[in-house]
């Protein structure tokens, strides 16, 4: 899998604020999706995949109100990993939490089936539809069948005003937070608008395609939507479908 895209120290170091500015409701997202996990799981104890765990927001927001959750983070980022290991050193928890600088071809072979699984505002950083495919299967193959797994990405047709009017949307959130014109007309086009955005169908279909049931689209904020689903049985996994 290609990892062209990693943060720097400096991005690492403002990311969460500038989360924040990007996806007004980020905080509640992550609420949100404790809500279904907790649900969604049968029993107290749970062994949650969390790809992308760089910066530890899901770790630091779920580890500590389910305190028998065990949880596997993945991250191409050692800069991103390194505020997630201190978050987590901090609240007391490293001792339920394993790290892993790599994508998630970096589990072990071995490693049990999660209960649940997340991959929080990752799949617009691989361009390659095909590698979204790969990783999307990935997780699908190291999850418990009727296991919840809930995705979250940039999404949004290329050709389409409204993808135009949502990064409307987008801009105005940095323009209210005080980015001067210039500086923001400068994150769209050198930023925001060279990640991968795929249409929400398509999204859906690779999921679909990956083996995932029951997916229901429960957030959008500007140009970030989000999809709750199960990790279905092992049966149909190769249904056609157009990516
Ligand atoms: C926008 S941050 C999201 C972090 C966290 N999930 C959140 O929502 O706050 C994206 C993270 O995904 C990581 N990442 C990008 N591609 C990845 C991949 N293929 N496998 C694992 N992590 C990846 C980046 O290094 C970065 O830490």
């Amino acid at each position: 899998m290609k990892d062209k895209f990693t943060y720097n120290t400096e991005m690492a170091q403002t990311y969460e604020t500038n989360a924040r500015i990007s996806i007004p409701t980020y905080d509640a997202l992550f609420g949100m999706v404790q809500s279904y996990f907790r649900t969604e799981i049968s029993g107290e104890d749970a062994s949650v995949l969390v790809i992308g765990a760089g910066g530890g927001k899901e770790l630091s927001t779920w580890g500590p109100a389910n305190p028998e959750w065990t949880f596997t983070g993945v991250d191409i980022s050692e800069e991103m990993l390194k505020i997630a290991q201190h978050k987590t050193n901090q609240l007391g928890m490293s001792h339920r939490v394993n790290l892993i600088h790599g994508t998630i071809n970096d589990l072990p072979i071995a490693d049990e089936a999660f209960d649940a699984a997340s991959c929080i505002l990752v799949l617009h950083f691989i361009d390659n539809v095909q590698e979204k495919l790969e990783l999307l299967r990935s997780i699908h193959a190291h999850m418990k069948p009727g296991a919840p797994f809930v995705l979250v990405s940039a999404y949004g047709d290329r050709d389409a005003t409204e993808l135009k009017d949502r990064l409307n949307v987008w801009r105005s959130f940095w323009l209210d937070a005080g980015k001067p014109p210039a500086v923001v007309n400068e994150m769209v086009n050198t930023g925001i608008m060279k990640i991968s955005f795929l249409p929400e169908k398509q999204i859906e279909g690779l999921l679909r395609e990956s083996g995932f049931t029951h997916i229901t689209k429960f957030f959008v904020t500007g140009l970030f939507g989000g999809w709750m689903c199960h990790a279905g049985g092992t049966d149909g996994l190769d249904i056609e479908c157009d990516v």
